[in-house]
């Protein structure tokens, strides 16, 4: 079976559907405590907890929404695409998938964040069309915008693979709601982790040095407008909430260290790299530190 293909065998029987959690239950119970201790670092501290997480959750929707179009689009353009790689359905089956979850995934953080604080926040100022615009040069092949794509979503995806690591080991019966969730978005992810790992190992490498500068290019710009977009959703969550949640915020101020030094290790090459083949000592400290491993993605081929 073509590689691509292999990688949804499975995807009907584990998977997040917005329809698996029952949102309104999002905040009973010891939730919110449990909130407060695991991503703050102490007790007291719901507020902030539900703030931070309206932020990041709501802005990854933002960024999920903008994966699932620009790559059925690409998609679409790849089948007037003179590539080996497009023969068959493998191709085709794993983006489609991959772009379908991403649109079950940012439906299913925008109602949780909403359902968690009770608020119905719109972060309007989402830059939506200048990140689309990016993506819509008539001299960019589809493989580039595809390679440009998954390298800047794939940084996010290790980001949260770390979070999600973290709350099974602070949780592991899984009582609490954000570890179900993440559990099942997790299940969706270590796919589209392999699908990007399949990109980086056997598509990029077939790039010219053009269209290897211009594919970074593409990541460099979208990196660019990302930072934008949470600068802007962070302001409308703070003023929304009149509260600094990063203040004295352990899971902010992980969250932000690795999501630079993983950036850095992924993207700083001629080629994409996987995030656990360059890792350094002191990355891999951080995320022990948070998660008790120093991996970040661990047994993908049994999933
Ligand atoms: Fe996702
Ligand atoms: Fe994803």
């Amino acid at each position: 079976m073509n590689f691509f293909k292999q990688i949804n065998e499975y995807a009907h029987l584990n998977y997040l559907h917005p329809n698996r959690m029952p949102w309104e239950q999002a905040a009973v119970g010891d939730e919110l405590d449990f909130l407060s201790r695991a991503l703050v670092g102490e007790m007291g501290q719901e507020d902030k907890a539900v703030a931070y997480l309206y932020k990041e959750l709501a802005q990854l929707a933002e960024i999920e929404m903008h994966v699932a179009t620009v790559m059925s689009r690409t998609l679409c353009e790849l089948q007037a695409c003179n590539t080996p790689f497009i023969a068959g359905d493998g191709l085709y089956h794993a983006l489609s998938c991959f772009a379908a979850e991403e649109i079950n995934h940012a439906n299913s953080f925008y109602q949780y964040v909403r359902h968690l604080s009770g608020r119905d926040i719109k972060l309007e100022n989402n830059l939506f069309r200048q990140r689309i615009e990016l993506y819509c040069h008539e001299n960019d092949a589809p493989l580039i915008k595809l390679a440009a794509l998954c390298s800047t979503a794939y940084v996010g995806e290790s980001v949260i693979t770390v979070f999600e690591r973290r709350l099974k080991v602070l949780d592991p019966m899984q009582h609490s709601f954000l570890t179900k969730l993440l559990h099942f978005h997790g299940l969706d992810e270590a796919r589209h982790i392999r699908c990007d790992h399949a990109i980086f190992d056997e598509v990029i490498p077939t790039f010219t040095a053009a269209e290897r500068k211009r594919m970074h290019h593409l990541i460099q710009e979208t990196e660019a407008l990302n930072t934008q977009l949470a600068k802007a959703s962070a302001e409308t969550v703070k003023a929304a909430f009149d509260l600094d949640y990063t203040e004295g915020n352990h899971a902010a101020k992980t969250q932000l260290d690795m999501t630079m030094r993983f950036r850095e290790q992924v993207q700083s090459g001629d080629l994409i790299r996987k995030v656990d083949d360059y890792m350094d000592e002191e990355t891999a400290a951080v995320v022990r530190q948070f998660s008790l491993a120093s991996r970040v993605h661990t047994g993908l081929s049994q999933l």
